[in-house]
């Protein structure tokens, strides 16, 4: 027998961010896990709000048509050069965000930088750059959104961190990247206890060895080495961190908040 009740037609709805309207920064890079996050997104009905200091006209161009033709439809869509680690350029772009599109659902930060080098070679520079970007960056449109989220009283929050801020030290990055990790752990747990009574939801995903531009510093042997230690024997896709994404900024995982995802092969199973 047919289905005519409008309820249970939208029970397993499975664009599961239908008319959301998603911002994510970092995501100019075709190959980066920004860019995987909001084609799926896309593909789930999402409106996107697309954050990077490396957009320009025609990288947005390039990702709109890379989206459109992946997912066989139109999409909506503002592209918005903004550097995290500026406040004003934070507020700017969400208010611009807010002014488009009325509103924001939810904000997944992929946003960030790496570096390897030892302790002893870290320049006060060097952490300066990492820890602006990757804690104080995302301190900063964290900041932004929740004040629309605040306001609404709802809203979802999806942040980056990595395998190197739970284990000490990264395969990739050097103690300054871990420490800046750690950081973003530790502010998402705070984010998701102090903003739960408002039904905000924040949660961390700590990714290890995605195919993407910053694993471009690693040479075949070094890959090779990392490959062997991980369980499933290969590094993953951006479409596999794009799935956690997913999974945390719908209403898939409605009743989780201050969780720490892995999405890393096994290679730290604890
Ligand atoms: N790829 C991995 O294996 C891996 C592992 C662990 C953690 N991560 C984390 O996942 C996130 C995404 O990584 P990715 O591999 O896609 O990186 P990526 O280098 O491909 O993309 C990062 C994006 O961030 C943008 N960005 C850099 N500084 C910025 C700033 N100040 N303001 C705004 N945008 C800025 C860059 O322009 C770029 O488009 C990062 O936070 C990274 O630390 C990735």
């Amino acid at each position: 027998m047919k289905n005519t009740d409008p309820e249970e037609k939208t029970k397993y709805n499975l664009l599961q961010l239908e008319n959301k309207v998603c911002v994510i920064t970092g995501a100019a890079s075709i190959r980066s896990i920004g860019y995987g996050t909001a084609e799926l997104f896309a593909a789930h009905g999402a409106k996107l709000v697309i954050l990077d200091l490396a957009m320009n006209d025609q990288i947005a161009q390039d990702l709109i048509n890379h989206i459109e033709t992946q997912i066989g439809k139109k999409i909506e869509i503002i592209c918005l050069q903004c550097d995290i680690r500026n406040t004003i350029e934070c507020e700017n772009a969400i208010q611009n965000a807010v002014s488009h599109f009325s509103t924001i659902d939810c904000l997944v930060n992929c946003a960030g930088i790496v570096k390897s080098e030892g302790m002893l070679s870290i320049t006060e520079a060097d952490y300066d750059l990492i820890m602006d970007v990757n804690l104080k960056g995302t301190f900063n449109i964290c900041k932004s959104v929740l004040k629309v989220f605040a306001e609404k009283q709802s809203g979802v929050i999806v942040n980056l961190a990595s395998l190197a801020g739970q284990r000490g030290g990264g395969l990739v990055g050097g103690s300054h990247y871990a420490a800046s990790k750690g950081g973003v752990i530790s502010l998402t747990r705070s984010i998701a206890r102090e903003f739960a009574s408002m039904n905000i939801r924040a949660n961390v995903i700590c990714p290890a060895m995605i195919e993407t531009p910053m694993l471009d510093g690693l040479n075949q042997e070094q890959l090779d080495n990392v490959i062997a230690g991980i369980p499933l024997k290969r590094v993953g896709k951006t479409s596999e961190l794009a799935g956690a994404c997913l999974f945390l900024s719908s209403d898939l995982s409605g009743f989780v908040t201050g969780a720490t995802i892995d999405v890393n092969g096994g290679i730290h199973i604890h």
